[in-house]
């Protein structure tokens, strides 16, 4: 049986006032049913990490560098999130591959350092509009999963998500039909290279305008084992519904 995960991104969101909205979190789910994540700015991790002491959300980076040090300005590397108390990272987000021409080859590295720190892994997978239109989002995701996850992966630091870069912040969300036959794909190609126990135990989340109003119906899909959510994490007034419908 895997628990159930509800992961929050707050992207390039987020000033120190906003950390109040995880003391409301917190206070609303004292006793959540499903594990809660939040990954906020690098700014404010220690300090999100300070407020979330005690509670039972945990607090998590939106990536990290392929090195342990060094001269890499602006970066920040696995052990630094650790060091601040952070449990889990995002991996490989379309927005990193995007802004940042991350590659899933990088992805991979990545998420190898990130596991060796002893950070759960949350790596991202997803087609474009284009991609699905020319009916190849399967061959797309099963190419990033296999070149994306590291050999070290198990039930316990990877976690995958699939975002359609199409349903990101723009509302439109993908069938129940579409959503199932993703997650059924990438539960198949987790069980036939990692076996049928780790496969099986790998929590896979949906992303992609995930709301109050629709998060129930996403959840009530074979596979989905939960959600990454960006715009509707950013206040506990939209996301402590999602928690609840897990
Ligand atoms: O990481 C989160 C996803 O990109 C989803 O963002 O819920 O704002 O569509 P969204």
């Amino acid at each position: 049986m895997r628990r159930k995960m509800a992961a929050g991104n707050w992207k390039m969101n987020g000033l120190r006032s906003s950390l109040d909205e995880l003391e409301a979190l917190a206070g609303a789910h004292p006793d959540p049913a499903c594990d809660v994540l939040i990954c906020p700015p690098a700014t404010l991790l220690a300090l999100a990490a300070d407020r979330c002491a005690g509670t039972a959300i945990r607090v998590g980076g939106q990536t990290c560098h392929m090195n342990v040090e060094g001269p890499h300005t602006g970066d920040i590397s696995a052990q630094m999130l650790r060091d601040v108390g952070a449990n889990a990272v995002i991996l490989g987000h379309s927005e990193r591959r995007a802004d940042h021409e991350e590659s899933s080859e990088d992805v991979r590295m990545l998420a190898q350092m990130a596991q060796a720190a002893g950070l759960q892994t949350i790596i991202c997978v997803g087609e474009s509009q284009f991609q699905r239109e020319a009916t190849n989002t399967l061959d797309i995701i099963g190419a990033q999963l296999s070149l994306s996850i590291p050999d070290s992966s198990t039930g316990e630091n990877l976690v995958v998500a699939y975002e359609p870069i199409w349903a990101i912040g723009t509302g439109q969300v993908p069938t129940s039909d579409q959503i199932g036959e993703v997650h059924d794909f990438i539960r198949a190609r987790l069980e036939q290279r990692f076996g049928f126990g780790v496969g099986k135990s790998v929590r896979l989340l949906y992303g992609g305008s995930v709301k109050a109003a629709n998060a129930q119906e996403i959840f009530d899909i074979s596979n989905v084992d939960g959600a990454l959510v960006g715009g509707a994490s950013l206040s506990a007034k939209d996301f402590s519904p999602i928690i609840a419908a897990l």
